[in-house]
């Protein structure tokens, strides 16, 4: 069985907590009546900490740590925990290649190698690791199923399997402490979704009229997965009965930027402004998840349909303009 969360205080941590997806988890889990320690190694100042915890950084039931997931100081902050979702890490498929690819093995390999040590160290019963289905890499068979092959194409996704495959390992060990869940995401988008990712970009483009850059021909497709899909998921995989175990957590339908476009349009009521752009190296095709495992074990359903989620996102969007998160035209990542 999980850690019982009731029966044991329910000290929970979140690392990646001023991150889009850890943002919407700390909240869930202190409305569930959780004390959660928010790890992230953004300063307290950052602008992106006081957007996303907005809710959060006065709540007597919510601690903001600003520490690195390989800091020494993260054992003090273990001892109480009974279950550390581990979402920290570099994030972005198409910026991890070149010189950044450092900050990618640092955080994503590196620290959760030591967060691992420490949560052995001190005993903490479960791990719930944000891992991606970036993994997989280009399907040969769709849907994408937690034992079909993985062959990531981008460095992220080697760090993102690399990171999975070591929790699993340290999980695996005689009398290991913590047993591990490893939550294979597809692509997540709803409010406060990093400013990288395409549907926060077109959003921008019929805000601001700066055309999205599209990279290919459109026709790639992606298991959109709606935040509070994968909040809910998440943290049922904090009790679920586990020693070591991947399961994929997507969308309920696989949508090309074409289609998606398409919705936006309809959803603002503008049209969404693009300049064709190539191909991105480890970009994928398409990406589609099988929910199988995850409607058996998690009872998961994703329940929010793409149209509804997008709503959602256009809603917050207008309602919190703030030019300093606003992408700048030319990034690319
Ligand atoms: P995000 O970039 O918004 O949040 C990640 C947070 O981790 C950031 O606030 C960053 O400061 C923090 N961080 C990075 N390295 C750290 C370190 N060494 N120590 C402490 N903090 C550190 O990302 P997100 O989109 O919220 O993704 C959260 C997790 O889910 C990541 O592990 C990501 O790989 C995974 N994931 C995300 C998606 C998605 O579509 N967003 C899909 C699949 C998997
Ligand atoms: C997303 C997240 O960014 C990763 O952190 C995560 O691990 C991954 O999902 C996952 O599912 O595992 P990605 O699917 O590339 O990665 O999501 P987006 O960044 O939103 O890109 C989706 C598609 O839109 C890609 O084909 C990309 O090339 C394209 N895109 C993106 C554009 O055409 N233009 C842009 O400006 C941005």
């Amino acid at each position: 069985m999980g850690p019982d969360l009731a029966t044991d205080g329910g000290t929970v941590m979140v690392t990646g907590v001023a991150g889009f997806i850890g943002s919407h988890l700390a909240e869930a889990l202190v409305a569930g009546g959780h004390e959660v320690i928010g790890v992230d190694r953004r300063p307290p100042k950052d602008p992106l900490v006081r957007q996303n915890l907005v809710g959060l950084l006065d709540h007597p039931r919510f601690r903001y740590e600003p520490v690195d997931i390989a800091d020494g100081a993260m054992l003090r902050l273990l001892m109480p925990v009974q279950v550390v979702f581990h979402l920290a890490a570099a994030t972005g498929v198409r910026s991890s290649w070149g010189e950044r690819f450092r900050e990618y093995a640092s955080s994503n390999v590196l620290g959760t190698q030591m967060l691992l040590e420490y949560c052995a160290t001190v005993g903490v019963p479960r791990m719930v690791l944000a891992s991606s289905s970036s993994v997989y890499g280009e399907a040969v068979v769709l849907p994408m199923r937690e034992e079909g092959p993985v062959w990531p194409l981008s460095p992220y996704g080697v760090t993102k399997l690399a990171a999975e495959q070591l929790a699993l390992a340290y999980a695996l060990q005689d009398d290991a402490p913590t047993s591990v869940v490893a939550l294979r995401y597809f692509t997540v988008y709803g409010p406060r979704q990093r400013p990288d990712m395409v549907i926060a970009r077109m959003f921008q483009a019929v805000l601001t009229g700066t055309p999205v850059e599209v990279y290919g021909d459109g026709s790639q497709r992606r298991s959109f997965t709606y935040v509070d899909d994968v909040v809910r998921a998440t943290v049922r995989a904090a009790t679920m009965e586990a020693h070591a175990e991947v399961i994929n957590i997507a969308g309920d339908q696989s949508t090309s930027l074409a289609e998606l476009r398409n919705l936006i349009e309809q959803v603002t009521g503008q049209p969404v402004p693009t300049l064709a752009r190539g191909r991105h190296l480890g970009d994928v095709a398409a990406t589609e998840g099988d929910n199988g495992k995850a409607e058996h074990v998690l009872d998961y359903h994703p329940l929010t349909p793409l149209a509804e989620g997008l709503a959602r996102q256009w809603r917050w969007l207008i309602a919190h303009p703030n030019p300093s998160l606003l992408v700048l035209p030319g990034r690319t990542s």
